[in-house]
C-alpha cells in the first residue's frame, strides 16, 4: 500500500496521524512509513555467515531463561531504609510490549520480605460467621474447579512520585511501574465460601497473609463472591514466592494491597476489622483532616510508554507511539492521545483483545517535526469515566492525598529529542 498525503492527513495538532494505520489494512501503510523513516541499509548480496551458524548451539535447559543480551531489563528495586524485605520493586514498563508482564518482572510490594513457605505445611483457614469452618491446603484446593483470568494488579501507591511539587525525571516504569498484568488461575473464592456456608449477618471477610507482617485487609463479602480468586498459578506456572506462593487472594481491579499474598486465613465477619493495614496505611487524607477509608477500585488510567521519560528521540520523523491503559471498573473503551499538551486529541488504536480489568495496549502514529511537543494519553473506560488531568485531580483531593494517583501523564519532547516528565 502506498502512503499518500490523504492517508497521512493528521487528525490532531502537532502531527498525530489517523489510528487506521494500526487497524486492519493499515499495516502495509505503516510498513511503508517505517521504510521511509527508518531507511534500512540496501541489500547488496547474499547474507554473511555469522559465527553462531558455524557450530552447534547450546543444549536444552530444564528451566529457561532470557538471552544474556536482555539482562539489562530489570525491576527497579527500592527497599525501605533499614530493611531488606520491606519496600517495592517496579516493572520496567517502557521495556515491555503487549499486555502480559513476565512473571519475573511483575512488580512487588512487601511489608516484611518474602517468606519461604513449604507448600506441604501451608494451610488456608476459613472461619468466623460460617456454618462449617474449613481448612484447605494446596492439595485440596487443586480438586476444586479452576478459572483463569487476565487481570492487572496495581499498588494504590503507584505513580505517587507525581504528587511531588517538581516532576521527577524518571522512566515510565520508575514512575508508574507498580502495575503489572498476568493470567491468574485459581479457585473462585465464592465456591469456598459456599462450602463453609456463610451466615446471614456476614458482610465482610478479613484476609490474612503468612508473611512476618501478617498483612491483613477487610474485604466486602460482595467482592469475595463477585470475582475474587484464591490464585495458585500466574502465567501458567505456580505462583512465584514474591507473588504469594503457594496461594494468594486476588481481587480484580482493586488496590493491590488487598490481594493478600501467602493467604492463610479468611475470617468472615459482620463489620470490617480495622487492621493496621487499613487504618494507619492505605487511607486517603483529605484537606479537612478526615481520611477516606476502604477506597478500593483503581481509577481509569493510562501512560505512554514509548516514547517516555529518560528516552531520547532519534530525530524528526514518524514514530509509533504506544502505551498502556487500564481501569478497575472494567474495560477500556477508548484512549486519546495529544501531542500538543491536551489542546487537541486523536483516538488511538486498541490492541485486541480488550479485557475487563486488564492492561490494554494502545498505539498511534505521530509525525514529529522536531519542534517542542507534549505527549499525553487519556483513557476512558466502559462506565464513561475519564482519566483526569493532574491539576484537576490535585484540586479535588488536596495536598495530603497520596494513594490512587491516576492523572494524565505528560511527556515533553524537547527540540533536541529529550523526553521529560512535565506537569502540563
Ligand atoms: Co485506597
Amino acid at each position: 500500500m502506498k502512503a499518500d498525503d490523504d492517508d497521512l492527513l493528521p487528525v490532531a495538532g502537532n502531527g498525530l496521524l489517523h489510528r487506521r494505520l494500526f487497524l486492519r489494512g493499515g499495516a502495509g501503510l505503516l510498513g511503508a512509513l517505517a521504510l521511509l523513516e527508518a531507511r534500512p541499509a540496501r541489500a547488496d548480496g547474499p547474507p554473511d555467515v555469522p559465527p553462531w551458524m558455524k557450530a552447534p548451539g547450546e543444549g536444552m535447559r530444564p528451566y529457561g531463561s532470557r538471552s544474556r543480551h536482555e539482562e539489562h531489563v530489570s525491576r527497579l528495586v527500592g527497599a525501605m531504609p533499614g530493611t531488606t524485605g520491606a519496600g517495592s520493586s517496579r516493572t520496567p514498563l517502557e521495556a515491555l510490549e503487549g499486555i502480559i508482564t513476565p512473571s519475573a518482572l511483575h512488580f512487588e510490594r512487601h511489608h516484611a520480605g518474602v517468606p519461604d513457605i513449604d507448600p506441604a505445611r501451608h494451610k488456608l483457614l476459613i472461619h468466623g460467621l460460617v456454618e462449617r469452618p474449613l481448612v484447605f491446603d494446596v492439595e485440596s484446593l487443586s480438586r476444586y474447579p479452576h478459572v483463569s483470568r487476565i487481570r492487572f494488579l496495581e499498588c494504590s501507591g503507584n505513580s505517587a512520585p507525581n504528587n511531588a511539587p517538581e516532576p521527577p525525571q524518571q522512566s515510565a516504569g520508575a514512575l508508574h511501574g507498580l502495575v503489572s498484568c498476568s493470567e491468574w488461575t485459581g479457585v473462585p473464592l465464592g465456591l469456598l465460601l459456599d462450602e463453609t456456608g456463610v451466615r446471614p449477618e456476614a458482610r465482610w471477610v478479613v484476609a490474612e497473609g503468612a508473611d512476618a507482617a501478617a498483612m491483613s485487609r477487610s474485604v466486602p463479602l460482595q467482592k469475595a463472591f463477585d470475582d475474587a480468586l484464591v490464585a495458585l498459578y500466574q502465567n501458567g506456572e505456580r505462583l512465584r514466592p514474591e507473588q504469594g506462593y503457594p496461594m494468594r487472594l486476588f481481587l480484580p481491579g482493586w488496590e493491590g494491597n488487598m490481594s493478600v499474598k501467602w493467604l492463610r486465613r479468611l475470617k468472615v465477619t459482620a463489620t470490617p476489622s480495622m487492621t493496621k493495614d487499613e487504618t494507619s496505611k492505605y487511607t486517603d487524607l483529605l484537606p479537612n483532616g478526615e481520611a477516606l477509608q476502604f477506597t478500593f477500585p483503581m481509577g481509569v488510567k493510562s501512560v505512554i510508554t514509548s516514547p517516555s521519560g529518560t528516552m531520547t528521540m532519534r530525530g524528526p520523523g514518524v514514530y509509533r507511539v504506544s502505551g498502556l491503559a487500564w481501569s478497575g471498573a472494567g474495560r477500556i473503551r477508548r484512549v486519546e492521545v495529544s501531542a500538543d499538551g491536551g489542546r487537541t486529541w486523536a483516538e488511538a488504536a486498541l490492541d485486541e483483545p480488550v479485557l475487563p480489568k486488564a492492561l490494554c495496549r494502545f498505539r498511534i502514529a505521530w509525525r514529529w517535526d522536531g519542534g517542542p511537543a507534549v505527549l499525553q494519553s487519556r483513557a476512558i473506560d466502559e462506565t464513561g469515566a475519564v482519566q483526569p488531568t493532574r491539576s484537576a485531580l490535585l484540586a479535588e483531593r488536596g495536598p495530603s492525598y497520596r494513594y490512587h494517583y491516576h492523572a494524565i501523564q505528560s511527556w515533553a519532547v524537547t527540540p533536541d529529542g529529550e523526553v521529560r516528565n512535565v506537569y502540563a
